[in-house]
């Protein structure tokens, strides 16, 4: 059987090692480990060396704690991560340490022991490394050993698969009490490597980083290893009662549901949201026990925390998916009142007020599950605690019984005061956080430009664009240089109503909805009116008047579901208020964008849906349009070379200045942001002031 298991490898190389000091030697262990997101979720767990260092204030030789700072990852730590803390300090608190209800002032002394001058914050999971008389401390929280951990006979089955050698502690809070357990517990267990910790995760100790490092594998394997042998060949939770639909209907579905559901939970602050459908989620919501299990609720605090203490489930009938639509008032109407009545009966007399009572994953027997957060990466990161937490059921309700954190106990994780100190300590959101705009053009000079201003302020931007290679370009180098998470792209022909609509459902799987269309994608062209032939008349109306149309005919049916407003800029043309010559099919179809758009800000005033125009003028640099023949007949049109053209624009206008895609862009994200919440139906011009131009 063993031999099947995906087991846990060794990664360490001595040759790097060798090269590493102490604190080297901690990180390289820290990110091997977090680099398996079985040994560990991410943020979760931490890991610790006690390392001898100079003394600055003395010159004598010191025993100081690093361990993993607040809020970081092990997998992605860097040196800096790490709180360095005196010993002795450490040690000394324990004197003026008065019990359980004294814990959360201790965690006011730890800045007392930071050794030099170390800014990093050490977590309330210090004492946990401190008070282990060993060198090295890892504590991660692997599924397969918080399936251990979570089940209702947990120290049985601890001493059952690891004997002697791994202890058990009863569920307890993370904080100064708990390091002092452990650290009795060692006293009274001298020759034990590690302890399993109820409901939470594992802690294992060394006095060398490598034997840390491989202890912890080899109990982590351990324990894949007895759960294959108890598991193989049984049905996990209970068996299959719905059926998967087949993959392109689960994201059909989720399409619809998802700005349903991302409009009624983000009323207040804006939600993005993220879908799931890989085969361990259909698992679980199709089979039998989905709704027991799930209303138990997740048992490792870092998963609650992160997906709340429990699921939505959203019963669908796949034949009638408008019907899971017309339920879903009621379903989230009875999950905050199950989560105020949870709040109510668990609050102390200094707890924070409520917090959003809405529920973080829904899950969809045949489709999968959604999960919805204040941002993309923390909406996805939830989603995969989810997973985690289902891994841990299924490993759990398979040898024993599954069991959920107590609601006081979550309550008393959830709100206690230094998580809502560390809520308070996070910087403002940036205007467009939680928003996302789906820009037409994307990988265009102004499209692009426009893209990176909205990114920078926080938005997720969808690039659609005609042109896959620049399109690629463009996502590749978003994604690095602001965030994976915050960017997609889709190939998209504006004037093809099916792959619009299409685009748009994409869209909406992919981020949960769209708060902001930027319709750009265009085109140019110069003729006589004589020569202008009925394929370049088209063409300029097929892209610019009919692709402006579908596109935000698309984005108001979303806006209307979603109902919560909605943001349309228009990126017509100083040409479409100013008659050019030979030009008239592209001016036309400009004065149409215009006029289109005035008459969309009338119809979707009433829901809350602004549309405004930007009009750039002769934007030569980083556009496409301008590369081509069209730059060579406005040169010819105006009697001169190529290269003279942008000069001749800067000469032209009022102000005397050359008009760039940031330019655009600044203007879209003044109309697409709350800073002109006021303005429906406005043209502003971006075109360094041409008379012609002025409206009146
Ligand atoms: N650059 C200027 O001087 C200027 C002046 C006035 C108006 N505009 C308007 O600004 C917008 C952006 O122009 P730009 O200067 O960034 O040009 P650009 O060519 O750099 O960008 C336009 C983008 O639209 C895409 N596109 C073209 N046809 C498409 C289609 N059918 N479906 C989807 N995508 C399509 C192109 O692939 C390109 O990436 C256009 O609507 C243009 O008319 C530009
Ligand atoms: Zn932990």
């Amino acid at each position: 059987m063993a031999d099947k298991v995906q087991l846990l490898d060794n990664r360490w190389d001595d040759q790097i090692a060798a090269g590493l000091d102490e604190p080297g030697k901690l990180l390289y262990r820290s990110n091997l480990l977090g680099a398996d997101k079985r040994i560990t979720n991410y943020g979760g767990g931490n890991t610790s060396a006690k390392v001898s260092e100079t003394d600055p204030l003395t010159g004598k030789s010191v025993e100081v704690l690093w361990v993993k700072g607040s809020g970081g990852d092990v997998g992605t730590i860097k040196l800096d991560g790490f709180a360095t803390l005196y010993m002795e300090k450490l040690e000394s608190l324990k004197s003026i340490y008065k019990g359980i209800d004294d814990e959360d002032r201790m965690v006011g002394f730890l800045p007392h022991c930071t050794f030099n001058l170390n800014s990093r914050a050490a977590s309330i999971d210090t004492p946990l490394h401190g008070f282990v008389p060993f060198r090295h401390v890892d504590h991660m929280h692997p599924d397969a050993i918080i399936a251990i951990a979570a089940s209702k006979n947990s120290r049985e089955l601890t001493k059952e698969i690891f004997g002697d050698a791994i202890g058990w502690l009863p569920w307890r809070r993370p904080g100064f009490q708990l390091g002092l357990d452990l650290g009795a517990y060692v006293a009274a267990h001298p020759n034990s490597k590690g302890v399993v910790l109820e409901s939470h995760g594992l802690f294992t100790w060394a006095d060398d980083a490598k034997d840390c490092y491989e202890l912890t594998l080899d109990i982590i394997n351990k324990a894949i290893v007895w759960f294959d042998s108890k598991t193989a060949g049984k049905i996990a939770f209970g068996g299959e009662i719905a059926r998967s639909l087949d993959a392109s209907s689960r994201r059909a579905i989720a399409a619809k549901l998802m700005p349903e559901i991302r409009g009624k939970i983000g009323v207040s602050e804006r939600k993005l949201g993220h879908f799931d459908d890989q085969p361990a989620v259909l698992e679980f919501v199709n089979s039998k026990d989905l709704h027991p299990l799930a209303a138990l609720g997740t048992s490792c605090p870092d998963h609650f925390l992160r997906t709340k203490i429990r699921p939505l489930v959203l019963d669908l009938d796949p034949a009638n998916p408008d019907a899971t639509i017309e339920t879903l008032d009621a379903a989230l109407e009875a999950y905050r009142a199950d989560y105020a009545r949870y709040y109510n009966d668990c609050k102390h007399a200094n707890s924070p007020a409520m917090r959003d009572p809405n529920p973080v994953i829904f899950l969809i027997p045949g489709v999968g599950m959604l999960s919805f957060a204040k941002d993309k990466a923390t909406a996805r990161i939830a989603g995969e605690f989810y997973v985690n937490a289902i891994n841990v059921m299924r490993g759990a309700s398979s040898v024993s019984e599954y069991q959920g954190l107590p609601e006081q106990e979550a309550f008393d994780i959830e709100y206690w005061l230094l998580e809502e100190a560390k809520l308070q300590r996070m910087p403002k959101p940036k205007s467009l956080a939680g928003r996302v705009a789906f820009v037409t053009g994307g990988a265009g000079g102004i499209g692009r430009a426009t893209a990176e201003r909205l990114l920078g302020q926080g938005a997720c931007v969808v690039l659609a664009d005609i042109d896959t290679d620049a399109l690629k370009t463009a996502n590749a180098d978003f994604a690095q240089r602001y965030s994976a998470d915050a960017v997609r792209s889709v190939q998209l022909n504006v004037t093809d109503e099916t792959a619009v609509i299409a685009s748009f459902a994409e869209a909406s799987v992919e981020f949960g909805g769209i708060d902001i269309l930027v319709s750009n994608a265009g085109i140019a062209s110069s003729a006589p009116i004589e020569t202008t032939d009925l394929a370049m008349w088209n063409r300029n109306m097929d892209i610019l008047a009919t692709g402006y149309f579908l596109v935000s005919r698309e984005a108001f049916r979303l806006f209307r579901r979603q109902t919560i407003g909605g943001n349309v800029v228009f990126v017509a043309s100083k040409n479409g208020l100013a008659a050019s010559p030979n030009a008239s099919a592209y001016c036309a179809a400009k004065a149409a964008e215009i006029h289109l758009a005035r008459c969309l800000a009338l119809e979707g005033a009433e829901a809350g849906i602004r549309v405004n125009t930007v009009n750039p003028d002769a934007v030569l640099r980083g556009s496409k349009i301008w590369n081509g023949e069209w730059r060579e007949q406005r040169a010819a049109s105006s009697n001169l070379q190529v290269e003279e053209l942008e000069e001749h624009y800067r000469k032209r206008s009022l102000l005397k200045l050359n008009v760039l895609p940031e330019d655009i862009a600044e203007a879209i994200y003044f109309l697409a942001s709350d800073a002109s919440a006021k303005s429906t139906g406005n043209i502003i011009n971006v075109d360094a002031g041409n008379v012609q131009s002025f409206t009146r």
